[in-house]
């Protein structure tokens, strides 16, 4: 990674998360058809997910399908699905040889049996690797995550198992999806709009947040390195005071 300041190598986000945007336009400024956008995103995703493992990120959690997506035309999302069955089966190496962990966060039940079987076999396969966790947000929103959560916690106050004073954020975090993992510190969005889209609502409250104009298949690794060198140029502060912050970098 070029040094454009002296914490290149300090400053890696544990927890990277990506709004992967673009893939259509893409498809449509090249005259192809949607689904091509798709398959050319999962080349970007290889890319990126290796750079990010190369690099020292911990955990990467990309958005691959949300629950607003089922609504997208029955033909593209059964192209998803199957470019997602045939990835899986095509990138196992590419996991192995990185020791990247493959996990998935979302209502997974929702998926056609064969991409779960497929899902759940890498994640078996993979579940050993210790370098990186890679996890794909399919079927997944932020709002049904919380209804989920909210359940959880909802049968563990009838069963006796807890009561209302035991409702904190950790018990919230826990029950989420994305338990045992820290909240991202950067979530990079690409395509060039500004917006969350039901993506981790809960664990980005203190994360910073980067926009690309590139569409997701033109999204490079030099892209990625690019928005690391501008996050390690932020200060984070937690909601105190810069001052209290330099303190603390002095300890
Ligand atoms: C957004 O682009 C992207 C998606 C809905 C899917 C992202 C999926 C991949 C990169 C492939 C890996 C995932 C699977 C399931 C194999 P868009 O289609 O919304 O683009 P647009 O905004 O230009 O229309």
């Amino acid at each position: 990674m070029s040094d454009k300041n002296n914490n290149s190598l300090l400053r890696i986000p544990r927890h990277l998360a990506i709004i992967m945007d673009g893939n259509g336009r893409w498809a449509k400024k090249k005259g192809f058809i949607r689904s091509i956008g798709h398959k050319n995103g999962v080349d970007t995703l290889r890319e990126i997910t290796t750079a990010c493992a190369e690099l020292g990120v911990s955990y990467l959690t990309v958005y691959a399908f949300s629950t607003e997506n089922w609504s997208r035309p029955q033909s593209e999302v059964k192209a998803l699905m199957t470019l997602l069955v045939s990835s899986l089966k095509k990138e196992l190496t590419t996991l192995m040889k990185n020791e990247i962990r493959l996990s998935a966060i979302g209502d997974i039940s929702l998926l056609p049996a064969k991409c779960r079987r497929e899902l759940l076999e890498v994640m078996d396969k993979t579940a050993q690797n210790g370098r990186m966790t890679l996890s794909l947000a399919l079927s997944y929103s932020s709002r049904i995550e919380m209804v989920h959560c909210m359940k959880k916690i909802g049968q563990k106050l009838i069963e006796g198992q807890i009561t209302i004073s035991d409702i904190d954020e950790s018990l919230i975090a826990n029950n989420l999806f994305t338990f045992g993992m820290p909240d991202p510190d950067l979530l990079i969005r690409t395509g060039g709009e500004m917006r969350v889209s039901n993506y981790l609502l809960w664990q980005i409250a203190y994360c910073e947040l980067y926009f690309s104009d590139k569409l997701w298949p033109e999204f490079t690794r030099e892209d990625l390195e690019n928005a690391l060198i501008d996050y390690q140029n932020r200060e984070r502060r937690f909601g105190k005071t810069s001052e209290q912050i330099a303190e603390e970098n002095t300890l």
